[in-house]
């Protein structure tokens, strides 16, 4: 008998393959090619076999999961075994065609990313021209298809003081939900900490702004504000929980409990082609390793929020410490919480120039590695 509660939802990263090259990109600096991702079959076994698990909602992520052909077949599958599917696009590969076979298929619901209000801003953020213009024309499509539809817009330095236009563009394309989330530093995103980080004084902008509106437009529109952890004082529940609610499944078909997990060293992740998901779900030790509270040191362990933030995030305790096992320092509790007051204080007055994400261009001298021992506390 399975006593561990299924996850809620899977994260299927089809493919790392994508038209955009967003510096902020949580995908890892290594980027499976096309060659290597999971093929059809595989991906349809997997659909199977959380619906039988019983997770509740599948994500097809990427990468950018259109890039992906099959695309209305997994999600005909996923539907068919009475899965809630979202799409997690960047959009720019969709047209009205496409989006009337995804809605075929049963697809549920589609999150759309944009990068800025500003077209020139947007397409140098996104590494591609036209890219602003195109998904103002998808998210109508989406919209005259009668599907419901999020905005997704990722905060930083370079576009912080639009977040009032980004509120109202998302009200104007008829969105139900829209995301205004800070960068969160994984991946490429830590790569270009420097280059996106935000003044407080632009975070504080921002979030009077989401206060602001969360009251004026309470009857039309969810909004949905995700902070940077480095001007928190209280870490946010990482994925709900290190293998409580969620479970990412990358192209390649590793299961981890995060995305970023796979920056941990020392962790063997299963893979969905030879392992069955329920087994990896209650067995496989990178699951249950920080699944809980019995794992927590001091000052998680006697803390009354530990069942309420799971200690933070584990990837982010480990880019910081170099141990994932050691309270987030996003905690202002953290003994390593100096740490993250450091990076926020040491932001550069002038951006650097951004490394943008792409495949075999990993860059050689930054990685999510401890920080240097001189800086630690
Ligand atoms: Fe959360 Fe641990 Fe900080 Fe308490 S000490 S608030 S459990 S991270
Ligand atoms: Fe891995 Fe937070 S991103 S635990």
């Amino acid at each position: 008998m399975n006593a561990i509660p299924p996850p809620l939802g899977i994260v299927c990263e089809l493919t790392h393959r994508c038209p955009l090259q967003c510096p902020y990109c949580s995908n890892p600096l290594e980027l499976a090619r096309a060659g290597a991702e999971l093929g059809t079959d595989a991906w349809l076994r997997v659909l199977d076999e959380a619906a039988a698990l019983g997770v509740l909602h599948v994500h097809f992520s990427g990468g950018e999961p259109t890039a992906r052909k099959d695309l209305p077949d997994l999600v005909r599958r996923a539907s068919a075994n009475g899965l809630y599917t979202n799409l997690i696009t960047a959009g720019v590969l969709l047209d009205a065609a496409a989006i009337d076979r995804l809605k075929a298929a049963g697809i549920d619901h589609i999150q759309l990313s944009f990068q800025d209000v500003i077209a020139e801003s947007a397409d140098r953020i996104a590494g591609l021209a036209g890219a602003h213009e195109r998904k103002l024309a998808v998210a109508k499509a989406i919209r005259q298809a009668g599907l419901p539809l999020t905005l997704n817009f990722v905060v930083h330095r370079h576009n912080a003081e639009r977040v009032p236009e980004m509120l109202a563009l998302a009200e104007s394309l008829g969105a139900a939900r829209t995301e205004i989330a800070h960068v969160q530093y994984y991946g490429w995103g830590l790569v270009n900490r420097a280059a996106l980080l935000p003044s407080r004084a632009q975070l504080e902008f921002t979030l009077q702004v989401v206060q602001e509106a969360r009251a004026r437009l309470a009857e039309k529109m969810v909004i949905d504000y995700v902070v940077p952890d480095y001007y928190a004082q209280r870490p946010k529940a990482c994925m709900g929980g290190w293998g409580r609610r969620e479970m990412v499944i990358t192209p390649t078909g590793k299961a981890m409990p995060c995305h970023a997990a796979d920056s941990l060293l020392g962790f063997e992740f299963p893979s969905v082609t030879d392992t069955p998901l329920a087994d990896i779900w209650s067995n496989a030790p990178a699951f249950r390793r920080f699944r809980g509270t019995d794992w927590m040191p001091e000052p998680c362990r006697s803390c009354d929020r530990r069942e309420i933030d799971w200690g933070g995030c584990r990837c982010q305790a480990f880019a910081m410490t170099g141990d994932a096992a050691r309270t987030d320092p996003a905690c202002a509790l953290s003994p390593d919480h100096a740490l993250m007051l450091a990076v926020a204080e040491g932001r550069p007055e002038a951006a650097p120039a951004f490394v943008y994400r792409r495949i075999g261009h990993a860059p050689a001298s930054v990685s999510a590695e401890p920080v240097p021992a001189e800086a630690t506390v």
